[in-house]
């Protein structure tokens, strides 16, 4: 049988709640920003095609790992451990999954912050002032002062949506601006493929060239998957401890990969077209959102409303993912430390701002600081990017292939045997055997060669 639920806990309410809000923690600027550039910058559709492979092979499964462990352990992600695995030190795992999601929150929302400054630029002109665009990125994310109030704004907004709780904040607001972001994504996705020459951006998303694969590109393959679908650091772990007892844990892993996925590829479907439509090189890097894109919206008629329509799709994306990673952080002060939400919230938030800030400053007057080599952002980054996830993803698939009982899996995943799953064994081979080698090989290779990109 499988544990009874905490009657006292807030949860999920619908079937519809969980997917956006799970789909909302991975739909992200990792889809929306990185998913293009990254592609740009490996050649295309030969990545695309990897990235597909590591989603199916390993991501789908670490996911639904997550989901046994939040829903079993009914608690946080510190908490979850804890009660899987009492009197033993698993719950280190847990600790390292707040720490991951406290530091990502406060990097993230520096850049979240930047596509509120874009949102408003879309509308004000300034696209057109002929000011070089390249200038006017560098000139703001280097000032001391703009930047860093658009993420406290951003902040704000994610504890808004927090502070509700799980039924009234967070799915909320996940059902409303789920939907809103896919309806912003299919008119974009109409307005580039209807771009003179857009074929030959499909192209290039679509035509897989293999001479551009090496190894670093399948581990870098990899390690987007993982970013992209939030694994690693809990924070579907947290989610699920909501979800209700009955939920198909395996389905909701397989819709959420398939949205996570979708939306990163019709991303590239919003950016390729412009590019090639307006003659500029795909693998600008960071900056092709913000640069290149603004650059395309200049040119392109109705460009204001093409372009605030982008960076509202980037916000929305980036927000819903913000509030997972807050909830993280308060679900586990709040139940383990017996303070209220809003306390956690507050405390949280004024701590994650002050580490963001710093990461905002090191674009611009702490660009000077160099922590091993890398500016203050880079070094939180690859803190949790390159070490945090990968270690936790490795502890969390050793956990569920290697500590927790075939049985107990089996019972979660089947939801106490009233559904069929099919594919169990394949799902338990993936975890015990494929999952820890790949995850060990990312992290290995990415300690010793420094960031992957
Ligand atoms: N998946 C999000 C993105 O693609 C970012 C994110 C949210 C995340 N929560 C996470 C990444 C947890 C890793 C772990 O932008």
């Amino acid at each position: 049988m499988s544990l009874p639920g905490n009657a006292n806990r807030d949860n999920f309410g619908s079937k519809f709640g969980i997917l956006a809000a799970a789909a909302g923690s991975a739909v992200g600027l990792g889809n929306v920003w990185k998913f293009p550039y990254v592609t740009g910058q490996n050649g295309g559709g030969a990545f695309l095609l990897i990235y597909l492979a590591c989603v199916l092979l390993l991501g789908v499964s670490v996911m639904l790992s997550e989901f046994s462990i939040g829903r079993r352990g009914q608690r946080n992600v510190f908490g979850s451990f804890k009660s899987l695995a009492p009197n033993t030190p698993w719950y280190f795992a847990g600790i390292m999954g707040v720490v991951a999601a406290f530091v990502i929150l406060s990097f993230y929302s520096a850049v979240a912050g930047w596509t509120l400054e874009y949102i408003v630029h879309s509308v004000d002109g300034s696209f057109h002032s002929g000011e070089p665009l390249s200038n006017a990125f560098n000139n703001f994310i280097t000032h001391p002062v703009r930047p860093i109030l658009w993420q406290l704004v951003f902040m704000a907004l994610t504890a808004l949506i927090v502070v509700g709780g799980v039924k009234n904040g967070i799915e909320k607001y996940n059902k409303i601006l789920m939907p809103l972001l896919v309806i912003f994504l299919l008119i974009l996705c109409v307005r580039a493929i209807t771009l003179p020459n857009s074929v030959e951006g499909l192209k290039f998303l679509f035509t897989p060239d293999f001479s551009k694969i090496t190894a670093k590109t399948v581990l870098f393959a990899m390690g987007q998957a993982f970013f992209s679908l939030s694994l690693g650091m809990g924070a579907l772990i947290t989610y699920s401890s909501y979800f209700k007892k009955t939920e198909n844990l395996g389905i909701t892993a397989i819709n959420v990969s398939i949205a996570d996925t979708v939306i990163a590829v019709l991303s590239g479907v919003v950016i390729f077209p412009a590019v090639f439509a307006f003659h500029i090189e795909p693998s600008a890097g960071p900056s092709l959102v913000f640069i290149t894109l603004p650059e395309i919206f200049r040119q392109m008629p109705l460009g204001s409303i093409f372009g605030f329509i982008f960076f509202a799709l980037l916000a929305v994306a980036a927000l819903t993912s913000t509030v997972s990673l807050l909830e993280v952080v308060v679900a586990y002060f709040s139940e383990e430390f017996k303070i209220t939400r809003k306390k956690s919230i507050i405390i949280t938030i004024i701590f994650a701002s002050i580490l963001g800030v710093f990461a905002s400053l090191s674009f611009g007057p702490l660009s000077s600081v160099l922590i091993f080599k890398k500016s203050i952002f880079d070094l939180l980054d690859f803190v949790a990017s390159n070490v945090l996830l990968p270690l936790g993803g490795l502890l969390i698939v050793i956990f569920v292939g290697w500590y927790m009982t075939k049985r107990d899996v089996r019972d979660e995943v089947s939801n106490g045997g009233t559904l069929n799953v099919p594919f169990f064994p394949y799902f338990r081979f993936i975890v015990r055997f494929i999952a820890p080698v790949a995850i060990a090989a990312i992290f290995i290779y990415s300690i010793f060669y420094g960031s992957l990109g």
